[in-house]
């Protein structure tokens, strides 16, 4: 925890408006101390008491600045982060560009702090080039986006567009106050997903990873400042921002991939399902129904950790242990058979945690001390505790070779 922050919050005019409010009740439960700011439009949406009531201070609006006599200069100075949200494709254009005409776009421009922006619009408006131009823009000098997420939008279309959730823009501004840059220098190798194994042209054998942990630790690791590069399995997840991603399918063009780019890392991590058994000889045709039975011969995969800790050069491997059973002592003979640092272990299978759902609970097992049980906590967060723990293995093995 980064301690209790000065946090400018700024409210654009979005019918998610109203998801800020809660926004502001988390920050204010996380200790923090929070100023509201609203432009004219978002004053349509939600009335500025719902946010003086919930901060216990005086809301920032434009006529109530001028009123009141409020420098933004000086309440730029005052605030160490600037959360935008939400934020409209108009006030997206605006900062863009450097347009200064409300209290708003000025403090922007005076602000010298760390700025997130957490945008929500209708999904065209989102992909529009312009939009989407803005953001590089917004991107490339520095701020800290928060993607908005897929879903029924509240003009009846679905897609990206609706504002990310009031926990994961909170969580997003406790990273950005930790400003942690400290995999800077850094290239980090990670496989993410499930394979798919063909069994002909239009069958294939596969898993029910949904890549969302592997995604977190290239989003945490690129935070960070490493360079990422992302193997990645069939998945319906948006790339991580600054992360090169290289699709794949099948275990063997994982390994291919892995292989090719392992000189690069100093860093890998294996967290990708992959298939154990495929078909080594794909029928080129559809396979017809003509038995009543059939049974599938299949051959073993090539296990890409296990040729990756028989390797082991210079670069720290850590490996994913996913269990619906026994989960230390799996992972303690996973870290062992496969020759890796650690192996991070997680219990999967049933409904609430592992597979498909953004929270998980690991634990961490390596060979110096005692299994670290990182409590359930969402992918992203538990992504960043597990690379504080890279760190410390990286500096343990460092002190052990006198470097
Ligand atoms: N793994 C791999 N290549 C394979 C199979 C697994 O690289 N062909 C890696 C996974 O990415 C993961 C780790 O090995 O990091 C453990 O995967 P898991 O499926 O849990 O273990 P298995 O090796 O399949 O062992 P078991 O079947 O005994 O559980």
């Amino acid at each position: 925890m980064p301690g209790p922050m000065k946090v400018l919050l700024a409210v654009g005019g979005g019918i998610a408006a109203y998801k800020s409010a809660e926004l502001a009740r988390l920050l204010m439960q996380q200790g923090h101390e929070v100023q509201v700011v609203m432009t004219a439009a978002a004053e349509e949406f939600v009335r500025p008491l719902t946010f003086a009531a919930l901060t216990g201070r005086k809301v920032l609006t434009n006529i109530f600045a001028i009123e009141a006599a409020i420098e933004h200069i000086s309440v730029a100075q005052e605030h160490e982060i600037l959360a935008i949200a939400p934020a409209t494709a108009d006030l997206m254009a605006k900062l863009a560009h450097g347009m200064a005409d409300d209290f708003l776009t000025t403090l922007y421009l005076a602000f010298t702090g760390t700025v997130m922006i957490a945008p929500a619009m209708n999904v065209n408006m989102w992909q529009h080039a312009a939009t989407q131009a803005n953001l590089e823009t917004l991107v490339k000098r520095g701020h800290v986006i928060v993607e908005p997420g897929s879903g029924y939008l509240a003009c009846g279309m679905t897609g990206p567009g609706r504002l990310a959730d009031p926990e994961a823009i909170a969580e997003a501004i406790e990273r950005a106050g930790k400003k942690r840059r400290d995999l800077e220098g850094e290239t980090v190798l990670i496989t993410a997903g499930p394979t798919q194994e063909p069994l002909d042209p239009v069958r294939y054998i596969s898993n029910r990873s949904s890549g969302k942990m592997g995604y977190a630790l290239a989003d945490a690791a690129a935070t960070r400042g490493a360079r990422v590069i992302l193997i990645s399995g069939p998945v319906h997840l948006a790339p991580p921002r600054g992360v090169e991603v290289i699709p794949v399918r099948t275990a063997v063009e994982m390994r291919t991939a892995v292989m090719e780019h392992l000189p690069a890392a100093g860093i890998v991590i294996k967290a990708a399902a992959v298939a154990d058994f495929h078909l080594a000889k794909v029928p080129d045709q559809k396979v017809k129904k003509t038995a009543a039975r059939v049974s599938l011969e299949l051959d073993p995969t090539p296990d890409i950790l296990a040729e990756l800790g028989r390797k082991k050069g210079d670069f720290l491997l850590i490996g994913f242990a996913a269990e619906t059973q026994n989960l230390a002592q799996e992972a303690r003979r996973k870290l062992e058979s496969k020759n890796c640092d650690m192996v991070v272990g997680n219990l999967v299978g049933g409904s609430d945690l592992g597979f498909e759902t953004d929270d998980n609970e690991v634990v961490l097992i390596s060979r110096q001390g005692d299994p670290i049980a990182l409590p359930r906590a969402s992918k992203r967060a538990i992504a960043d505790r597990i690379f504080d723990e890279i760190l410390k293995l990286r500096l343990t093995r460092h002190a052990a070779d006198g470097r």
